[in-house]
C-alpha cells in the first residue's frame, strides 16, 4: 500500500457499477478498494477526481471529524451529477450545511424523532400497514409490492407527521424522483426543486392562517425562519422521509425473498425482527454511492494525505462490508448483532429520521411476513428493475404474488 500523495493511484470511475446477477453486493471495484487500497482515488462526471474513503474506520473517522465539511457551496466539494450539483447547492438545506447553522436547524427537529416521540406512533403505523395489505390483497393474488405497500406507508407517515396532504403524493413522489435520480438533467432538477419548494412555501403560508400540530406548521409558529426556510426543512423531510424507507422495505423484502433459509429463520421467531432489520439496513446500504465531504484541511487517513479543499465520498455500503467488523459480511444473517453498521452515516449529520426508520421497517416486514405466508416474486430475478440509476438504491417495483 502506498503512502503520501495520490500519484500512484488509477482513480475508480464513479458510481462504480455493480457485477451483473450480484444486485446486493457494492460494485467490485470499490470492494476491491476496501480491500487492496482502502483510501483511494475516484473520477467524477466532469472529470475531476475526489478520494474514495472504503473502510468502516475511515469511514467513520471521516464523517466524525469537523474538518471535513458537507457544505456543497465549498470549492472541491463532489458532486456524482451535474443534477446532483444544483440539488445541493441551489437550496441548501442543513444536510448541506456546518455547524453552527446545521445545529440550529436541526435542534428545531430533534424532539419530533426521539425514539420515545416515535415509538408510541406504532399503533398507527400498524394500522396504516394494515389498512393497505388489507387494500393490496382484496380480492387478488398478485400485485407491485414498491406501489401498493412499500411506498405508500412511509408516504403516509411523513405526510402525517409533516401536515402535509397525502392526496398532494402524485406530485411530491414525482419530484423526489427526478431530484434523486442520476439521470436528471440540471434542468429538471431545477424545476423540480422550484416546483416542491414553492408548493411548501405555499404550505407554510397556509398554516399561518390555519395552524395544526403538524411540523411544518410548528416550524412556522417558532417565528424564527422565514417561509424559504420552512420550505427547505420541510423539503429533507418530505424526501428523506419517504424514498429512504420505501427502498428498504421493497429491497429487503426481495433480499428475504432470495435468502429463503433466512427469511424463514425470521418467520419462526418473529422476535428477531428488530436485530434483522439492522442487519437488513448494513446488508443493503440503501444510501450507496458515498456520502460527500470536503477537507478544510490537510488530513492524514490511511497513509495518504488528503489536501485542503479536496473532496471525499465515504461509501458506506463498502464500510458495511467491512471484514473487520463484520465477519461473513457478504452473507445476509438475520442472527447477527449488525449495530455498528453505518448505514444511517455517522457523527453529527447521522440521520435524523433513524427512529421512525426502525419502526416503519420493522412493521413493514414482520407485518408482510406474517400476514403473506405464501409471499413470493412474481417475475424472473433477473427481471427485477434495480434502481442503478438513482441516489437512493432499490428497485422501482417488486412485482409479488402470495
Ligand atoms: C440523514 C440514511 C430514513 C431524515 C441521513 C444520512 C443517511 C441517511 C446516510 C446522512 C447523510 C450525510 O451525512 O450526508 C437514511 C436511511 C433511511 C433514512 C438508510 C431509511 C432506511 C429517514 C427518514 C427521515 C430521514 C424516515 C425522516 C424524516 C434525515 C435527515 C437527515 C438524514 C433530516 C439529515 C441529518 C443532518 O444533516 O443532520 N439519512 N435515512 N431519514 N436523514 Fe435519513
Amino acid at each position: 500500500r502506498g503512502t503520501g500523495p495520490a500519484d500512484d493511484l488509477t482513480p475508480l470511475a464513479v458510481p462504480a457499477a455493480r457485477a451483473a446477477g450480484c444486485p446486493f453486493d457494492p460494485a467490485p471495484g470499490v470492494e476491491r478498494a476496501r480491500r487492496e487500497e482502502p483510501v483511494t482515488r475516484a473520477t467524477l462526471w466532469d472529470g475531476s477526481t475526489c478520494w474514495l474513503v472504503t473502510r468502516h474506520e475511515d469511514v467513520r473517522a471521516v464523517l466524525g471529524d469537523p474538518r471535513f465539511s458537507a457544505e456543497a457551496a465549498r470549492p472541491g466539494f463532489p458532486f456524482l451529477t451535474a443534477g446532483g450539483r444544483v440539488l445541493a447547492t441551489s437550496k441548501p438545506t442543513f444536510i448541506r450545511q456546518d455547524d453552527p447553522e446545521h445545529a440550529r436547524l436541526r435542534r428545531m427537529l430533534t424532539a419530533d424523532f426521539m425514539v420515545k416521540k416515535v415509538e408510541a406512533m406504532r399503533p398507527e403505523v400498524q394500522r396504516l400497514a394494515d389498512d393497505l395489505l388489507d387494500r393490496m390483497t382484496a380480492g387478488r393474488d398478485a400485485a407491485d409490492l414498491v406501489a401498493e405497500f412499500a411506498l405508500p406507508l412511509p408516504s403516509l407517515v411523513i405526510c402525517l407527521l409533516l401536515g402535509v396532504p397525502y392526496d398532494d403524493h402524485a406530485f411530491f413522489q414525482e419530484r423526489s424522483r427526478l431530484l434523486l435520480s442520476l439521470r436528471s438533467t440540471p434542468e429538471e432538477v431545477r424545476t423540480a426543486q422550484d416546483d416542491l419548494h414553492h408548493y411548501l412555501c405555499g404550505l407554510a403560508e397556509a398554516k399561518r392562517r390555519e395552524p395544526d400540530d403538524g411540523i411544518v406548521s410548528r416550524l412556522v409558529a417558532r417565528g424564527e425562519l422565514d417561509d424559504e426556510e420552512v420550505s427547505s426543512m420541510g423539503r429533507l423531510l418530505l424526501i428523506a422521509g419517504h424514498e429512504t424507507t420505501a427502498n428498504m422495505t421493497a429491497l429487503s423484502t426481495l433480499a428475504l425473498l432470495r435468502n429463503p433459509a433466512q427469511l424463514e429463520r425470521l418467520r419462526a421467531e418473529p422476535s428477531l425482527i428488530k436485530g434483522a432489520v439492522e442487519e437488513l439496513l448494513r446488508y443493503l446500504t440503501i444510501v450507496h454511492n458515498g456520502l460527500p465531504r470536503v477537507a478544510t484541511e490537510d488530513v492524514t487517513l490511511g497513509g495518504r494525505t488528503i489536501r485542503a479543499g479536496e473532496g471525499v465520498l465515504c461509501t458506506l455500503n463498502s464500510a458495511n462490508r467491512d471484514e473487520d467488523v463484520f465477519p461473513g459480511g457478504d452473507a445476509l444473517d438475520v442472527g447477527r448483532d449488525a449495530r455498528r453498521h453505518v448505514a444511517f452515516g455517522f457523527g453529527v449529520h447521522q440521520c435524523l429520521g433513524q427512529p421512525l426508520a426502525r419502526v416503519e421497517l420493522q412493521i413493514a416486514v414482520e407485518t408482510l411476513l406474517r400476514r403473506l405466508p405464501g409471499l413470493r416474486l412474481d417475475i424472473p430475478f433477473e427481471d427485477v428493475p434495480f434502481r442503478h440509476d438513482m441516489g437512493i438504491y432499490g428497485v422501482h417495483a417488486l412485482p409479488v404474488a402470495w
